[in-house]
C-alpha cells in the first residue's frame, strides 16, 4: 500500500503566521506539524509516502525529510499548484499510486489514541473499497459528515452540511483501493472550484463499498489549521509526553520500533541534535531498545 500526504493549502486561515512558511512546517508542541500525520502512515506500516505540496512549501518540506531514507522510508514529493481540492491528490498522485491501493493524510490532521497502530493495520490489511473514519464533533457544519444507520453501517455522506444528520465529522484520513485513482479521474469540480473528497467517498457508498470507523471519546482526532487547533494540539502533546516520559510521533523512535532502523543509527540521529530534549530522547530509547 502506497501513502500520500497532502501538505497543501496556502494557510490564508493562519496569517500571518504563514506568510513566511507553511503550516505543516509550523510546531505542534515540540516537533514539525507534519510529523503527525507521517507518523500515522508509518504505523500503518506504510514506507513508500509522495508529500504533495504547494511550490512555495515544498523546499522547506523536502529540506526537513529529504528522501526519507534515514528513517526507513521512500518519500517522494509532488506539487500542488493551486488549491483544487482533496481528491486532486489522486490525478498528482497517479503514477505513484499504480495499481496499489493508497492511504492519504492530511498534513493538518492530528489523531492520537490507543490501539491506533492496531487498528491501522487492520485497515491496511482488509481494506475492501475504502475505509473512512468518524469522529464526533461540537461543530459538524465544517466538515464532511458521516451518517450512519443503526448498525453502523454509512448511509449518507455530505460536504459541510448546514443542517448536519449527525455529528460524525470524517476525519482527513482515509483508506481506498486502486480504483480510487479512476473515480478522481471522473469528478468534476464543486461549487468552490474544488474536486471534493467527499464525492470520491460517496462514489465508494454508492457501490457498497464505504465503511465507516468511529473513533470514539477516548481519541483525539485535531485539524490544525486555525491558531487555537495549533494550541490546543501543542498543549495535548505536551501533557501527554510530560506525563508519561513517551513522545507522539517521534518518527524515529517509530522506524526503531518498526525495524525499519537499528539503534545505532537512531543513537546517531538523535546526537545530531542532542542540544535538544528531543535529540536526547532518542539517544536513551536507542540504548534502551538497542
Ligand atoms: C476537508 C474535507 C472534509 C473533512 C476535513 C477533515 O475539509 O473536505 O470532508 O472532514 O477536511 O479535516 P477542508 O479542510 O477542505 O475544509
Amino acid at each position: 500500500m502506497k501513502g500520500i500526504v497532502l501538505a497543501g493549502g496556502s494557510g490564508t486561515r493562519m496569517y500571518p503566521l504563514t506568510f513566511g512558511t507553511s503550516k505543516q512546517l509550523l510546531g505542534i508542541y515540540n516537533k514539525p506539524v507534519i510529523y503527525y500525520p507521517l507518523s500515522v502512515l508509518m504505523l500503518a506500516g506504510l514506507r513508500d509516502i509522495l508529500v504533495i505540496s504547494t511550490p512555495d512549501s515544498l523546499p522547506g518540506l523536502r529540506n526537513l525529510l529529504n528522501d526519507g531514507s534515514h528513517i526507513g522510508l521512500n518519500i517522494t514529493y509532488a506539487e500542488q499548484l493551486e488549491p483544487r481540492g482533496i481528491a486532486e491528490a489522486f490525478l498528482i498522485g497517479a503514477d505513484h499510486v499504480g495499481d496499489d491501493p493508497v492511504a492519504l493524510i492530511l498534513g493538518d490532521n492530528f489523531f492520537h489514541g490507543a490501539g491506533f497502530p492496531r487498528i491501522l493495520r487492520a485497515c491496511r490489511d482488509r481494506l475492501d473499497g475504502c475505509v473512512l473514519f468518524g469522529y464526533p464533533v461540537s461543530d459538524p457544519e465544517r466538515y464532511g459528515i458521516g451518517e450512519t444507520d443503526g448498525n453502523g453501517a454509512l448511509v449518507s455522506i455530505e460536504e459541510k452540511p448546514l443542517r448536519p444528520r449527525s455529528d460524525n465529522a470524517i476525519t482527513g484520513l482515509y483508506f481506498y483501493d486502486s480504483d480510487v485513482v479512476e473515480i478522481a479521474k471522473g469528478l468534476s469540480p464543486s461549487e468552490r472550484g474544488e474536486l471534493e473528497i467527499t464525492d470520491v467517498n460517496q462514489a465508494y457508498l454508492k457501490q457498497g463499498r464505504a465503511q465507516l470507523i468511529r473513533l470514539g471519546r477516548g481519541f483525539t482526532w485535531l485539524d490544525t489549521g486555525t491558531h487555537d487547533s495549533l494550541l490546543a494540539a501543542s498543549q495535548y502533546v505536551q501533557v501527554i509526553e510530560k506525563r508519561q516520559g513517551v513522545r507522539v510521533a517521534c518518527l524515529e523512535e517509530i522506524a526503531l520500533r518498526m525495524g525499519y532502523i537499528d539503534a545505532d543509527t537512531c543513537h546517531r540521529l538523535g546526537s545530531g541534535m542532542k542540544s535538544s530534549e528531543y535529540g536526547r530522547y532518542l539517544m536513551e530509547i536507542a540504548q534502551t531498545l538497542g
